[in-house]
């Protein structure tokens, strides 16, 4: 039977661990060629084998998407290879949580800002003219609820989520013309690496298996509909 993402492909930033690895695997069950990128090759790795060994399709790219060139050599790599990209997952993200923002040292602000925002400004440039072309295509961005609310200690990281959503809102009307679909998930605590989450219960959290639904979801929906943010939250609270 042909799979619903068969002859699509994908590119998941982040796809090493956590939600990434997650989303990669879900796309690739479903038939789609997923390009995993991220700066850990042996992280990267684990995930493509795992694909492979589920007799999926998956390649490792190293990239760091806070620097537009690394970006561009994944977009010529993906360009090159395999000629068209379908499915954009912008998902790498780093978290911090552990100071209020007066005493945040200006280099975790940069770097923070550079990876969850930036990053997605550096793909979006590189990949948005193929799909423009193309005039189709789904960029999926992993926000969180922390960019639909105030997070104490959190500051740097709820900025860059808010603008993260500011940033899809804006470019889902840029793109939409264009038959492409340009959405927000927004996930409530997930159980990964990115915080401790101290005091939570980690059955009663969300898992990345749960936000690689949403992400499937969203790109099997219909042609002519767009749903455009997702706010994912477990059932019971943790
Ligand atoms: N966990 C949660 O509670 C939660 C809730 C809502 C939203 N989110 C969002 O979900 C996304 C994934 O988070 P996660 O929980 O899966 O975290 P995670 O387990 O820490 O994974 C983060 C991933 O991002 C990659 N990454 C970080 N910086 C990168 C960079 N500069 N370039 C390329 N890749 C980079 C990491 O790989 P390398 O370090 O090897 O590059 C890793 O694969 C993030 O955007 C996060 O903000 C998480």
């Amino acid at each position: 039977m042909t799979k619903v993402l068969a002859e699509q492909v994908a590119v998941v930033t982040g796809g090493g661990r956590g939600i990434g690895a997650a989303i990669a695997r879900r796309l690739a069950e479903n038939g789609a060629t997923v390009i995993v990128a991220g700066r850990t090759g042996s992280a990267l790795k684990m995930t493509v084998d795992a694909i492979q060994g589920a007799s999926g399709k998956a390649e490792a790219v190293i990239c760091d998407v806070a620097h537009r060139g690394s970006v561009e050599k994944l977009a010529n790599h993906v360009m090159g290879r395999h000629k068209k990209i379908d499915i954009l997952v912008n998902n790498a993200g780093v978290g911090s949580f552990t100071s209020p923002l007066h005493q945040l040292p200006p280099e975790e602000w940069e770097r923070v800002l550079n990876i969850n925002l930036k990053g997605i400004y550096h793909t979006i440039r590189s990949f948005a003219p193929a799909m423009i072309a193309a005039r189709s295509g789904h960029i999926i961005n992993i926000s969180s609820l922390a960019g639909k609310n105030a997070l104490a200690n959190g500051a740097v990281y709820a900025a860059s989520k808010w603008g993260l959503n500011g940033l899809t809102y804006s470019v889902a009307e840029e793109l939409r013309g264009f038959g492409i679909r340009v959405a927000a998930v927004c996930p409530g605590s997930v159980d990964t690496e990115l915080s401790p989450h101290v005091g939570k219960d980690k059955s009663r959290m969300l898992q990345p298996e749960d936000v690689a639904h949403a992400v499937l979801a969203l790109v099997t929906q219909a042609p002519q509909s767009f749903i455009s943010e997702v706010l994912l939250r477990p059932t019971q609270k943790p």
